[in-house]
């Protein structure tokens, strides 16, 4: 059982009279369960199910629960006999006088509901009497039999001797603190947080950031904090959580600004990486780890994930069309690639999506397509490429899109993009591209090439786990003790409900799969796009250049979250 029962740290009476019933009823109905009090934190009275957040903090009720939920307890604890009917009568005239306590109980009873609650309210009064005073009174052989019953023994020791929780450091602050009432056990940053059987487990992931851009207040509420925000509240409920994210790497984009920037497109994640985890930090943002994608934790993982899909026939081979640029020479990537939208007819969609409508977009059904980084026309050519078949992965996928979509209260747009994809029904999907900085395609024929970004990041969730525990299969590959709970901006939904539970789903393993989808709409910038290139909007670094605390910044970006349509940032507010 996952129940913890937590006293009153205060010696008042009524605390005291609170916490011998809270323990009297845990050591009677609940042997196995431990009452505690924690001594240096909030000290609330509280009945909390560690599993399903479930809690009680009224002591009267909790002493109910814990009897109707036991073996040995009464299920119909309201119902009482005629000698506790004038019990109760007496405790609730509030009268002090013990003098006319109606006592006619025959036996002293430790599983009598209303035997408990008599003993707790008068035992503060009881134990400051002399021995004498004591047996003057009429209860003295009820109250001395009572509480000589070993589980009363017991509970009376446990309820007096306060146990002492054990503070908890956070890792970022340095400060010692402990959630209301929670117990939360020693966080030393080499245990790493794990998995435990009768707690509610949460695994958190936002949007793994591009590394080659300082990351804007846009993308920070979107992701990142919102994200924080949850896993702070389910740290402070007590639910075992891990929070990962890390910056995505590979792909032509950095490829490119590396070529930019004269340098490795290694030297500009390293840079980069940097400088996104210093903004976060800046933030507040409460990571339990923050990687990046390219490691070799990636690579295995990612090519394990290929090679299973392709034991299991989801994966074909297709000679594939590409853009090249003739003027720079290069294949262009989907993104470099740029037009009119053939749904919509937004003029500036990529062509791996259109910002304007949200559909996922082919390049080559771009109206009048062009080069981004030189305006030149792009021309078809020929490469044989790998296509995940998504068509033939689709009827699993739809069945676990119905299931997860409701179970996990998908957020509506998240649900209605998934739905549109669905609709058109699934292509096979390529997920090579003609690249060096990426994962290699571990395929005989192939292995010049790389795994498509899209492909590859979401994997990046997993292997970020993988450098921070060893045991990382504990929670991605346990769905019955874990929920993934994740958090991204709207245009990354259909690769996280559609691209990446289909990659997951065709290996046959038992991966935890997505249970809550968090996504928002767009913050725009005074009402314009944010855009680093023209310099329009405020970013991760220069927030911090305001002035401005961390925690005026959180709140307004949290109070202007684009929960359901795009909200504006503005100097006004
Ligand atoms: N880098 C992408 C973005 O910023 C998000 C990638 S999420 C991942 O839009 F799961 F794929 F990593
Ligand atoms: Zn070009």
């Amino acid at each position: 059982m996952s129940l913890k029962i937590f006293g009153g740290k205060s010696s008042t009476p009524d605390s005291v009279s609170n916490n011998i019933k809270l323990a009297i009823a845990t050591s009677v109905f609940h042997p196995n369960l431990k009452f505690v009090i924690d001594i240096e934190g909030s000290g609330n009275i509280l009945l909390q199910d560690t599993k399903t957040g479930f809690e009680i903090f009224e002591p009267n009720a909790i002493v109910k629960y814990l009897s109707a939920t036991s073996k040995n307890g009464s299920n119909d604890v309201f119902k009482k006999t005629p000698q506790e009917l004038k019990l109760w009568d007496f405790l609730n005239s509030k009268s002090n006088n013990l003098a006319n306590l109606p006592l006619e109980f025959s036996k002293a009873d430790a599983q009598s509901v209303a035997q408990i609650f008599t003993f707790g309210t008068v035992y503060p009064v009881f134990s400051k009497l002399t021995p004498e005073q004591q047996q003057s009174t009429p209860l003295y052989p009820w109250f001395k039999e009572f509480s000589q019953i070993p589980a009363v023994a017991k509970a009376i020791k446990d309820a007096t001797s306060h146990i002492k929780i054990e503070r908890v450091k956070e890792k970022n602050t340095g400060e010692s603190h402990v959630a209301k009432g929670v117990a939360l056990e020693k966080l030393d940053p080499s245990v790493k947080i794990a998995p435990k059987a009768d707690e509610r487990n949460i695994l958190i992931t936002s949007a793994l950031p591009y590394v080659n851009n300082v990351p804007h207040l846009g993308n920070i509420v979107g992701s990142v904090l919102s994200a924080d925000i949850y896993s702070r509240y389910c740290k402070q409920r007590g639910y075992n959580t891990l929070f990962v994210c890390g910056t995505d790497e590979y792909g032509t984009a950095t490829e490119t600004k590396a070529l930019e920037e004269k340098v490795t497109p290694r030297q500009l994640c390293d840079k980069y990486n940097k400088i996104h985890k210093e903004v976060y930090d800046w933030f507040q943002i409460g990571f339990d780890h923050f990687g990046r994608t390219t490691t070799e934790k990636q690579t295995e993982i990612a090519q394990d994930i290929f090679m299973k899909l392709h034991k299991n026939g989801y994966l074909e081979e297709q000679v594939m069309k590409q853009l090249y640029c003739p003027v720079h020479n290069g294949y262009l990537a989907d993104r470099y690639v740029e037009g009119e939208c053939p749904k919509c007819h937004y003029e500036d969609a990529r062509g791996d999506q259109c910002d304007k409508c949200g559909g996922l977009l082919d390049p080559f059904e771009l109206i009048n397509p062009r080069c981004k980084l030189d305006n030149a026309t792009p021309e078809p050519r020929n490469s044989k490429h790998v296509f995940i078949s998504l068509d033939k992965l689709e009827p699993k996928l739809r069945e676990w899109v119905e299931k997860a979509s409701t179970e996990g209260k998908w957020s509506k747009n998240s649900k209605t993009i998934t739905n549109s994809w669905l609709r058109e029904g699934l292509k096979p999907r390529c997920i090579t591209r003609d690249l060096k900085w990426g994962t290699p395609v571990p395929l005989e024929g192939f292995t010049d090439k790389v795994l498509y970004v899209w492909f590859d990041a979401p994997i990046g969730y997993i292997s970020i786990t993988a450098n921070y525990t060893d045991d990382w299969e504990a929670w991605w590959k346990n769905p019955e003790q874990v929920q993934l709970y994740q958090f991204m901006g709207k245009d990354n939904v259909p690769f996280h409900t559609v691209v990446f539970p289909s990659s997951e789903i065709g290996t046959g393993d038992n991966w935890t799969l997505l249970h809550h989808l968090n996504t928002t709409e767009y913050l725009q910038y005074e009402g314009g796009k944010f855009s680093k290139s023209r310099g329009v909007g405020v970013f991760g670094n220069n927030a911090k250049e305001t002035g401005v605390s961390p925690s005026v910044w959180r709140y307004y970006l949290a109070s202007i979250r684009p929960e359901s349509q795009d909200a504006q940032f503005s100097w006004l507010d």
